[in-house]
């Protein structure tokens, strides 16, 4: 196959070139003839970024397939442009085990659309008493180690989580909130949290979990990754740590760097996600953090929920947006558009960065490199419509926004599954 006449985003720049792509790797860039027989894709007008990959989502799969499933997440993924993503562990059963693991991976399999990578729990259960059996999911496929949705709050278990982890190629991925500081916390606390009445939760309660996690990888010598920062303090941690050679990476997601708590000042369920939107000197932070290198890549934290989930009483709502479907046009109108990243600092935040940070295949439009590769219509102008939703979630607080950026193929191993086979 051969994409043809589109312009390729590089590393250091963008080229008009024709990319072919042959038993599920790039064969070749340049000015390319086509062979007999061989498919040809117009991309005159559209550009051909790496395949983005998502490195935090919840596919909720096993147990909560109301929410979503890994077949509607595939497909969301794949609408989104996501050529690989990875599957957090807070399930029911928790993936903590190679059975669950390998079980994850067998239906992504089945479901055929996108890589889907597991991350493995922390602890059994995610109950913190315990380390999970992380050498079994290493084995089964695990990727990542994360106690998504929470903190490891023993520093010694963590500790220790991070030197097995270590001796088994994993990296853990830490989601920073000291639960006792949260205390049942739903939003920012601040000038709208006073405002409606809402329980509040400190910057202070993020950040302390980052700093405790920068503080044991610098001791260890062992490389962390920080999940989803909001704050400005937590920025600042993580920059002057990479300043004094902490093996920290950390990713943020859009919800972070577009808005602000004034989301919830309608009391607006789908703007309730954990962390919780902040104030405009944090939004502002996270956008210089892109901007410098502090925060290396972009996640959506895709959490779906179902509508039962969220059409209730602010305080009782469930945390999370629906995020891989809108992720793509958000930052590419915010970031590119809004004149922070270049496109291929784009590509390098939602492609390059997490498959170096999880030593994955791809992030990158080389020769020789594996044929995962996203096309999309720069011009296009769409507005947010949740209805339109692959995903089970149609969960998102930039319902009804205008955005620039649509993705017209997500091909993976050299194929297009999006547009879906019943589409085209
Ligand atoms: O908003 C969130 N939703 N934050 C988390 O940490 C967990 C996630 C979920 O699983 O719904
Ligand atoms: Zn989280
Ligand atoms: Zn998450």
């Amino acid at each position: 196959m051969i994409l043809k006449g589109g312009e390729v985003v590089l590393r250091d720049g963008t080229r008009r070139c024709d990319v072919r792509c042959e038993n599920g790797r790039i064969a070749a860039l340049g000015e390319l003839a086509p062979a007999r027989g061989e498919r040809v894709v117009d991309c005159a007008g559209l550009t051909v970024f790496p395949g983005l990959i998502d490195m935090h989502v919840h596919l909720r799969e096993p147990g909560f397939e109301r929410k979503e499933d890994i077949l509607s997440g595939s497909r969301a993924a794949v609408k989104g442009g996501f050529t690989q993503i990875c599957c957090m562990p807070n399930t029911k059963p928790v993936a903590d085990n190679k059975v669950v693991v390998s079980y994850i991976k067998s239906r992504a399999e089945a479901a055929g659309l996108c890589k889907v990578h597991p991350i493995g729990a922390i602890t059994e259960g995610q109950a913190g008493k315990n380390l999970a059996a992380i050498g079994a999911m290493k084995a089964a496929g695990a990727v990542a180690l994360s106690e998504d949705g929470k903190s490891v709050a023993d520093s010694g278990l963590m500790a220790n989580a991070m030197m097995y982890a270590s001796d088994f190629g994993l990296k853990c991925l830490c989601h920073c909130e000291d639960a006792s500081l949260v205390d049942g916390g739903v939003v920012h606390e601040g000038y709208y949290s006073t405002l409606t009445g809402l329980k509040g939760s400190l910057r202070a309660a993020e950040d302390i979990l980052i700093a405790r996690e920068i503080c044991l990888s610098e001791s260890l010598g062992i490389p962390v990754h920080i999940c989803h920062v909001s704050t400005y303090s937590g920025v600042q941690l993580i920059r002057e740590a990479k300043a004094r050679g902490v093996q920290v990476t950390a990713e943020t997601c859009p919800h972070y760097f577009i808005l602000t708590d004034a989301a919830i000042a309608s009391f607006d369920t789908d703007a309730k996600v954990n962390p919780p939107l902040r104030e405009e000197r944090d939004r502002l932070a996270v956008l210089e953090g892109l901007r410098d290198g502090t925060i290396d890549c972009i996640a959506t934290d895709h959490a779906p929920h179902h509508a039962d989930d969220k059409r209730v009483e602010f305080n009782d709502a469930a945390f999370g947006i629906s995020g891989l479907e809108t992720a793509f046009a958000l930052s590419y109108t915010a970031l590119v558009k809004g004149g922070v990243l270049t496109l291929p600092a784009l590509a390098e935040k939602m492609s390059a960065a997490p498959a170096r940070i999880l030593s994955l295949e791809g992030g990158a439009v080389v020769e020789g490199e594996r044929a995962h590769l996203t096309v999309a219509d720069l011009s296009a102008v769409w507005k947010v419509d949740p209805a339109s939703f692959a995903s089970k979630g149609k969960n998102t607080p930039f319902k009804g926004r205008e955005v620039c950026g649509a993705v017209r193929y997500t091909i993976v191993d050299g194929e297009i599954k999006y547009p879906f086979g019943e589409e085209v």
